[in-house]
């Protein structure tokens, strides 16, 4: 009966149905139950954030609206109409596409190439001069400049995802499904996506938003839909929830964990971890990305590198790990040269690494987590004992609260935050001397995020190693780090003690 109650309201509180309507869906998979009997609504012209904890069912629920899953139990309607989506075709026939995190579009191809590709495979025909001067006119719009008959490859991670959404209008879009497709970019750029989805919105088209930050729904979304354990907690408007409200639904008693209180300061011993001179490192367009930058790690401490993404942070600690080239400066591992090592090489001296994309660089998505942990080198010893990598397993399972139905599933059966706890715990293990991140926590819940942010400080002060973090999150920067070093345009800016630190400053420097 409070299914069709929440059907008939919506329905008549804009006489209009809904443009789709989710009713008692529910979807399991060997050893988990996904969704729940879950019942949503989209309204024409809305913004509605889906939130909840890693796990908790978002993409799910997304990739059963595109078709891409069917579900065990339900149904879905589209304005009123009972439909059966059972292909991203059918999908995309309804008016609905989605957008993932991960740009699906083919590098060798040119960006208009790739469009007409795209709306040929979905039966749409379209004029290539018309779809280059859409890619045009709208780029322009947006603010992000797309040149229509650029390869793909050169594209930058924004480009492409205003590439895919640019698709989506193509395809004729009413409804967007962005599960997490805004997450990964920088923070600029993030508005000009929040403005380019207010607009479409504005004109009645309606956007499915999945996002882990909170203040960031409750900016840009109508209502909030938070989802826990595949069951719905609530559907809110967000001008009647503050942030700690909407913390309780997606966490209940555990909300009371989230703090963005400095946490406590390691003591740095006298040894140099990582000693980093006038290192000059090449970026992906040709131009160095980093730019004579010198910084002393001490063993024990914490360093958080502070900036906007693109200032050559990523470089920087691709280049610690072996990942780019160094041009010109040192690299020196505990007095050790490390600089131009190979990758297997740096590692194997203790280094662990966090990337912000566990599928591209750190783990092996059709493998297990123990055959993610026993493919180490510096894990096994070359010698690999099963019993002792099943036993890493599960404490890792059970320290990082990983959610799987077992510790032989494929990693690529876990939600996306749990391969990111997957791809944490196990670098926590790798780096015995040294650690390096780059945005560990994004794609997180708070919770966990917070968990894993004191398991790396915690690293630090007891075992003694050297910490690098670089995150766009300045919140995290002050929480985690015992000094900040500010990057921007390839260099370093500022250095701040963790007593001096004043937030207001190190955002000057980001921008100036
Ligand atoms: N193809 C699959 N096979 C088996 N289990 C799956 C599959 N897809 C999802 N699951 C399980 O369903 C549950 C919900 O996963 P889902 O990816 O929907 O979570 P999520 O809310 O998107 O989380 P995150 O914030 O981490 O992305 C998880 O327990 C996950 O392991
Ligand atoms: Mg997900």
């Amino acid at each position: 009966m409070t299914l069709l109650k929440t059907y008939n309201k919506d329905f008549s509180s804009k006489n209009k149905p809904p443009v789709v309507s989710v009713i008692g869906i529910s979807k399991k998979f060997p050893g988990s139950i996904a969704l729940d009997s879950v019942d949503f609504t989209i309204l024409e012209g809305e913004i509605h954030a889906l939130l909840g904890e890693n796990g908790a069912g978002k993409s799910t629920l997304v990739k059963i609206l595109y078709g891409i899953y069917v579900p065990d139990r339900g149904e879905i309607y589209i304005r009123g109409r009972k439909a059966r989506i059972n292909s991203p075709k059918e999908a995309i026939r309804q008016g609905i596409v989605m957008v993932s995190q991960v740009p699906q579009l083919i590098d060798k191809l040119t960006v208009a190439e790739n469009l007409i590709l795209g709306l040929e495979k979905y039966g749409f025909i379209t004029r290539v001069g018309k779809v280059r001067y859409f890619i045009r006119e709208k780029s322009r719009e947006v603010g992000i400049e797309v040149d229509p008959d650029t390869e793909v490859w050169k594209l930058s991670y924004t480009q492409k995802q205003l590439v895919e959404l640019l698709r989506a209008l193509l395809l004729n879009a009413k409804v967007l499904l962005l599960d997490e497709a805004i997450t990964f970019l920088p923070l600029i750029e993030k508005k000009k996506f929040y403005k380019f989805i207010r607009d479409f919105a504005s004109k009645g088209g309606s956007v499915l938003l999945i996002t882990h930050k909170i203040y960031e729904a409750l900016e840009v979304a109508d209502r909030i839909t938070v989802l826990r354990l595949g069951r719905v907690v609530g559907t809110v408007p967000r001008s009647k929830v503050s942030p700690d409200d909407v913390r309780k639904m997606m966490f209940a008693e555990r909300s009371s964990q989230v703090t963005y209180e400095r946490l406590p300061i390691s003591t740095p011993r006298e040894s140099a971890a990582l000693e980093i001179s006038d290192l000059w490192v090449m970026g992906d367009h040709g131009d160095h990305a980093v730019r004579g930058v010198s910084l002393t790690l001490r063993a024990g401490e914490v360093m958080g590198i502070a900036g906007i993404a693109g200032n050559g942070q990523k470089e920087l600690i691709q280049a610690i790990v072996g990942l780019r080239r160094v041009e010109k400066g040192r690299i020196r591992l505990y007095s050790e040269d490390i600089t131009n090592r190979s990758v297997s090489k740096v590692r194997i001296r203790g280094v662990g690494y966090i990337p912000d994309q566990p599928a591209k660089y750190g783990l092996s998505l059709e493998n297990s987590i123990e055959e993610n942990l026993a493919m180490l080198p510096s894990l096994t010893n070359r010698l690999i004992n099963w019993g002792s990598i099943r036993d890493l397993a599960r404490k890792l399972i059970k320290e990082f609260n990983i959610m799987t139905p077992s510790p032989k599933t494929p990693v690529k059966f876990l939600s996306g935050g749990n391969i990111m706890k997957v791809l944490v715990s196990r670098e926590l293990l790798v780096a015995r001397r040294l650690l390096v991140a780059y945005n560990p926590t994004r794609a997180l819940d708070e919770v966990t995020a917070i968990m894993v942010r004191k398991f790396i400080k915690e690293k630090a002060s007891t075992e003694g190693i050297g910490v690098l973090v670089a995150s766009e999150d300045l919140d995290e920067i002050l929480q985690i780090s015992d000094r900040i070093a500010v990057m921007n345009s390839g260099r370093v800016v500022g250095v701040f003690s963790s007593s001096e630190v004043v937030r207001d400053e190190i955002e000057k420097l980001m921008v100036m």
